[in-house]
Order: C-alpha cells, then sequence, then structure tokens
C-alpha cells in the first residue's frame, strides 16, 4: 500500500472508532455489534504494527501509553477552578433566587418573568480541567486547590466516553472543558468485590475510589477500573468562537463535539422550578447509575455571569442543593457468613429492618473482621446505617451511648458455616477463606450465578433463586449441567409453570452460541475479569491456545501480571475444572471464531474482488470497506468482468443491474455479514 495510503486508512479507521465509542460510550446507542468493532481495531492495529512510524497520540491503542511516571506533574489552571455554595433546604435557594434577583432587576424587564436556571444532578466525583488544542487532547489536570491541579492525562486518557479528538467541526482551537470525574454505581460495586476477593480494603464510597483512581501513576489501572465523566463547565477559550448565549446551549454544543455530557440535566425557572427538580431527582437518585449528592443550579443566560460575578470562592451565579445525609439508627441483630464464589468469606450484618431513603434495608455488608474491629461493632449494639452510594447499606459504626452490657463481639468460624469446610486465613489478608472448593453448596451456587449472568453466558431467567433452587435440588451442579436441562426437570420447582420452564430452556439453548471471551469470563477464573478476558480472547484466538499457555506466554496478555497468570494456569490444571470446560464442550458451547484473526485465506473474501453499492444499514459504506479489506479483499469502486462479489445494499443503481447482466454474484448486507462471520457478539 502506498503511504498516503496507509495514512489515510489509518486516519479513517481513527475516525470511524472515535464515532462508535461516542456512540457506546457517550449516546448508550451502539451502532455496530462488538464484533464488528473488534474486527475494525484489529485492523488498526494490524496496520500500526506494520507502521509503526504512523501511530499517533490520538489512536485508540495509544489510550494507554508510555511508562508509569514517577510523580505528578502541578499544572497552574489558566482560568482557576471554583467550588459552590451550598443550600441545605428550600430557603437556602429561595434566598440565592432573591440575591440573584436583586442584582439582576435592571435586566428583568417584567415583574414576572422568572430566570432560567440549569439545573444538573450534582455527581459525586471529582472536578478536572481537559484541555483540547486544535482539537485535540493535550492535558487533563485535577481541581486541587482551585489555582494549581496535578497533571492527570495519563489516566483520564483511558476513559473510553473523552475523545481523544473532538468530533464535529467548528471547535475553537483552544478549548478546556471542566467536568465531573465519577464512577458509576455498578463499576463501584465490582471493584469492590475484587478487592474483597483480593482480600485488600474496599473503597469506602464511588468517589473515593474514582480519586484513588485518578492518582494511579500507572495509566493500566485506570482503564480497568472504567471511570465516566459528565460536563459542567469550560476553562480558557480562545479562537474562532464564541460562546452561546446561553449555558445550557454551551453543553449541547460540547456534546456535538462528542464530549460526555448529562442527559438528566434541565432548565427550570424561578425557585418554584428549581424545587421541582429536586423532588423529582429525589425519587430518581436511586435508579441513576452514578452517585449523586445533591443539584447543582446555575443562571442560564451567559451575560448575567460577568454581571453577578464570583465572591472568594464561588461564583454568584450557581448554587449546590446538598441532600441530607441518609442516616438512620437500628439495631445489629446478628452477624452471618456469607459464603463467595471463590470461597472468602464475608460477615455480613443482619439489622432490625429500617428505612433509609425510602429503602428498607436489613443487610448491610461488614466487609471484613478487621473492618468490624476498626468500627468496633458488636452483636446487639445500636448502629448507625447509611445507604452509602445509596445502594450499598453499610453499617457506620455503633452508637456507644446506647451499648448494653448484653453486646457480643464477633468472631470468624473456624470450620464453613455452610460445608463445615475448614476455614483458612489468608497469609498477609484479611480474608478468611472456605477451603471446600466446588464442594462447598454456597461456593457451587456462586459460581453458577456468575455463570449465567449478564456479562458471561447471559442467560435471562436463570435468577438467583431459581439458580439456588437447582443447586440444592443437586438438578444443577456445575456449569455443564445446565445445558442437559429439560422443561419436565424444572417443572415443579417453585412458581415454575409451563411457559416460564419453556422460556428458561429456549434461553439456555439460545446462550450456546456464546464469544470466547465470555466463556472465558463465565469461568470464574479468580481474577479474570470482563477485561482480562477479553484481551485474553484477542490474544490468543482459541481456546486451546489458552489451556495450553503456560505463564510465560499469559504474560504477555495487556493486563496480565503474575498473580493473574499464576491463577489461570492453577485454574485449568484443576481436574475438576478441565471436566467442567470438557462438559461444556459436549453440551455445544460455541463461539465463531473471528475471521481478521485466522489467516486472511480462509476468509471468504480473500483475494476477491468486491464492490459496494447502495446504502448499508449496519455499517457504513467505509466500515464496511475497511471490513473487506481485513478479510483480505480487494474493493473497487466500478462493476467489470474481474469483479467476484456485489454488495447491493438499498436502493442500489446501476452497479447492481451491471452485476446482474455480467452474472457476477450480488450480495445482501446481511448476507455478506453472515459470509465474514461478523456476526453480533
Ligand atoms: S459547577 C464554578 N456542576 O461539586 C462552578 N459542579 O461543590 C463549579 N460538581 O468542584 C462547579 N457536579 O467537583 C458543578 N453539575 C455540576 C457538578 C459539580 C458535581 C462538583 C465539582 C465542584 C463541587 C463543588
Amino acid at each position: 500500500m502506498p503511504i498516503e495510503s496507509i495514512q489515510k486508512t489509518l486516519q479513517d479507521l481513527k475516525k470511524i472508532l472515535a464515532r462508535h465509542d461516542n456512540a457506546y460510550y457517550v449516546l448508550d446507542k451502539p451502532e455496530i455489534s462488538d464484533a464488528q468493532y473488534d474486527l475494525l481495531y484489529q485492523r488498526l492495529l494490524q496496520i500500526e504494527k506494520a507502521h509503526p512510524e504512523y501511530i499517533t497520540s490520538d489512536s485508540p491503542s495509544q489510550r494507554v501509553g508510555g511508562q508509569p511516571s514517577g510523580h505528578f506533574k502541578t499544572v497552574k489552571h489558566a482560568v482557576p477552578m471554583f467550588s459552590l455554595e451550598n443550600a441545605f433546604n428550600q430557603e437556602g435557594l429561595v434566598d440565592f433566587e432573591r440575591k440573584v434577583n436583586d442584582k439582576l432587576a435592571a435586566e428583568i424587564i417584567r415583574q414576572d418573568s422568572l430566570v432560567a436556571y440549569a439545573a444538573e444532578p450534582k455527581m459525586d466525583g471529582l472536578a478536572i480541567n481537559i484541555r483540547y488544542e486544535s482539537g485535540r487532547l493535550v492535558q487533563a489536570v485535577t481541581r486541587g486547590d482551585g489555582s494549581v491541579g496535578e497533571d492527570v492525562t495519563h489516566n483520564v486518557r483511558t476513559i473510553r466516553s473523552i475523545p481523544l479528538e473532538l468530533l464535529g467541526v467548528g471547535w475553537p482551537s483552544i478549548l478546556e472543558v471542566r467536568g465531573e470525574i465519577f464512577m458509576s454505581k455498578t463499576v463501584f460495586k465490582q471493584l469492590n468485590e475484587i478487592s474483597l476477593q483480593k482480600g485488600e480494603k474496599p473503597f469506602a464510597n464511588p468517589r473515593n475510589a474514582a480519586a484513588g483512581t485518578l492518582r494511579q501513576l500507572d495509566p493500566r489501572i485506570a482503564s480497568q477500573r472504567q471511570l465516566s465523566l459528565y460536563l459542567y463547565g469550560w476553562g480558557e477559550i480562545s479562537g474562532d468562537w464564541s460562546l452561546p448565549a446561553q449555558y445550557h446551549q454551551t453543553i449541547e454544543q460540547f456534546k456535538t463535539w462528542g464530549l460526555p455530557t448529562n442527559p438528566d440535566a434541565k432548565v427550570v425557572y424561578g425557585a418554584s422550578g428549581m424545587a421541582d427538580y429536586y423532588d423529582q431527582l429525589q425519587v430518581k437518585r436511586k435508579d441513576l447509575p452514578y452517585e449523586i449528592d445533591g443539584i447543582v443550579y446555575k443562571v442560564d443566560v451567559l451575560a448575567f455571569h460577568s454581571k453577578l460575578g464570583f465572591t472568594a470562592k464561588a461564583p454568584r451565579w450557581a448554587i449546590a442543593r446538598k441532600f441530607p445525609a441518609e442516616e438512620v439508627w437500628t439495631k445489629l441483630l446478628d452477624v452471618e457468613i456469607q459464603v463467595g464464589r471463590t470461597g472468602a468469606l464475608t460477615p455480613v450484618a443482619r439489622l432490625q429492618p429500617v428505612s433509609v431513603g425510602g429503602v428498607m434495608v436489613a443487610n448491610a455488608t461488614l466487609h471484613n473482621l478487621d473492618e468490624i474491629a476498626r468500627k468496633d461493632v458488636r452483636i446487639g449494639d445500636t448502629v448507625i446505617v447509611r445507604r452509602a452510594g445509596d445502594v450499598i447499606p453499610e453499617v457506620v459504626g455503633p452508637v456507644l451511648s446506647e451499648r448494653e452490657d448484653s453486646v457480643r463481639l464477633f468472631s470468624m468460624p473456624n470450620r464453613c458455616p455452610v460445608c463445615d469446610s475448614a476455614v483458612i486465613k489468608e497469609h498477609d489478608k484479611a480474608v478468611y477463606r472456605c477451603t471446600g472448593g466446588l464442594f462447598c453448596p454456597a461456593q457451587r451456587k456462586r459460581a453458577l450465578q456468575h455463570f449465567v449472568s449478564r456479562k458471561a453466558f447471559d442467560i435471562q431467567g436463570l435468577g438467583d433463586k431459581l439458580i439456588n433452587q437447582l443447586a440444592d435440588l443437586n438438578l444443577v451442579r456445575h456449569p455443564d449441567d445446565l445445558f442437559s436441562l429439560t422443561i419436565e426437570s424444572l417443572l415443579g420447582l417453585d412458581r415454575m409453570a409451563e411457559k416460564s420452564a419453556l422460556k428458561v430452556i429456549s434461553a439456555i439453548k439460545a446462550a450456546k452460541e456464546t464469544t470466547l471471551a465470555r466463556f472465558i469470563y463465565a469461568l470464574g477464573i479468580p481474577e479474570v475479569g470482563e477485561v482480562t478476558a477479553k484481551h485474553l480472547a484477542n490474544h490468543f484466538v482459541t481456546l486451546d491456545n489458552i489451556l495450553i499457555a503456560d505463564k510465560d506466554a499469559l504474560l504477555e496478555v495487556s493486563d496480565v501480571g503474575e498473580i493473574v497468570a499464576e491463577n489461570i494456569v492453577t485454574f485449568f490444571q484443576q481436574p475438576h475444572n478441565q471436566e467442567v470446560i470438557n462438559g461444556l464442550k459436549m453440551a455445544g458451547i460455541y463461539w465463531p471464531t473471528p475471521q481478521a484473526q485466522k489467516k486472511t485465506v480462509d476468509s471468504p473474501f480473500a483475494g476477491k474482488v468486491v464492490v459496494l453499492t447502495g446504502s448499508l444499514m449496519q455499517i457504513s459504506r467505509e466500515e464496511a470497506k475497511l471490513l473487506l479489506e481485513g478479510l483480505g479483499a480487494k474493493v473497487t469502486g466500478s462493476v467489470s468482468a474481474k469483479t467476484d462479489y456485489v454488495i447491493a445494499g438499498e436502493k442500489a443503481g446501476s452497479k447492481l443491474t451491471k452485476a446482474e447482466s455480467l452474472g457476477i454474484p450480488v450480495l445482501s448486507e446481511h448476507e455478506w455479514i453472515e459470509m465474514s462471520g461478523v456476526t453480533n457478539g
């Protein structure tokens, strides 16, 4: 390929991948399947591998780049980052509105006209300033003390919703955008589960987790932890662009450049509008995918901002209304033990049921023995319960003034409360573990629940309760047993009529087609999460390659360190794991192999001359071209006797007619995607 066309192809691929990252991570509307995305990404990697001199910093392959540095650089903000004034009740807002109205008296022409406010959830994370120069992300700096922050560019670059290069057109040559970096509730929960399994101290809340992640020197950690961002402001802007008249329009403009913005923001009018929004958000709060600690209101008209100005610490045109802390007192009735998938014993507080922020709480994790000792909670204590992060109830500590003599200290059992196997304390770690392995019904159940979960085999209708029943009745002992379940075996279980049994069985059947990455993840190898599983699948391509890989081979995979490599090797050495894998193979589990990773000669398009015509529905013409080239095809613009295939989308015209007259095979969009093996994964 000539140099210009290599560069052009790379540029096209980067643009396309950036657009799909935006569709997936920002707009939440993926346009292509994971497998199609992977294929495009692999194509980019192939070309970059062959021509490393053309790798640029805005390539998606360079999100995790460079060697970790030994320290953070401090950076002075071009425009200081202010904080917010707080209001703790509606009076505070009424007061704020009055001050705004007084200052703007001359501008508010009619007596009854209300000032418009942009209302946004107040995300509980950390403020960041991201600088784009000529559309390219060059620096990301934390708020710090407001005038000087820390350079965390290496970690912010790993956030997939943040474009390395702005999309669209018309952005100013220097654009600093500001927003909150946060960790979603789901990612936070998973991260803490992993920490607990590893015997590490869990993060107290998503905010700490986000802060801890951003303060890592090694960007690989941030890239695994999936942070998010929503924008709510800007810093320096210079160049050929002028701010819109209103705050909300500015944020909308940022969105068109591919920057993530909060979908729950809204323009409201006056103190009563602010109150309505507050009420709505309070109801919605528990269903939001991220943690919020209040609402922020900002005067919408930007011309008013300069009229209102700043105090020493905060703008006079904005205010945060904080939610009251949701803490209540209740009795700690008992501490029970839960046995996790890998045997880790977690103490769980059984509480006198109590409503915290509108949700009944009867259990709360106590994490581990160290945590119980640190908090000094005892069975029988009156304890303070908080819904930390709004999702996970947490015992804050005892109310010592209420402590009675009858309270008891909790101790870890020597034997597993479920299977009676010995319990060991892991060296150097706070974790106690049941040694029963898959002999332990609790571990078996958890393993099965993991196997059918959304990111693993994604078998709908097989909820935790059903899995527990199946395990208790010995209908299913290992994951492969799931595939020999019949409708008859399900009938007779709790709440299982013929229709639901049929549904479950067909869901199990449908789940037989999966991807290698999901398969590996589903096995539940300690510390092999979704991302590592993906990397393993991409690296080794086939299961057999993974099964025979030794530690050195595994260490070549990105994200795989000593411990994970050892876990993988040990896992596959266990005879019972080998049996399960064989059982799954026998049950007919399969996955399509991505064609691009096979030798291209295997592809039905290898060496073929292909013409694309008409408009394709699933992917753009440009992407189709790149995919086909990845499969070894030569894509040309006109139909001739040398053409092997014509791929015709909607409204195909003269090229289709010509192909038909020459007797050249014509494929529909659906047909060629099927043939290429790039089906949904
Ligand atoms: S505006 C000058 N909007 O809250 C304006 N801040 O308590 C400053 N925050 O430092 C920020 N969500 O870290 C703004 N929608 C939002 C916010 C938000 C969260 C954080 C931000 C800020 C802190 C102030």
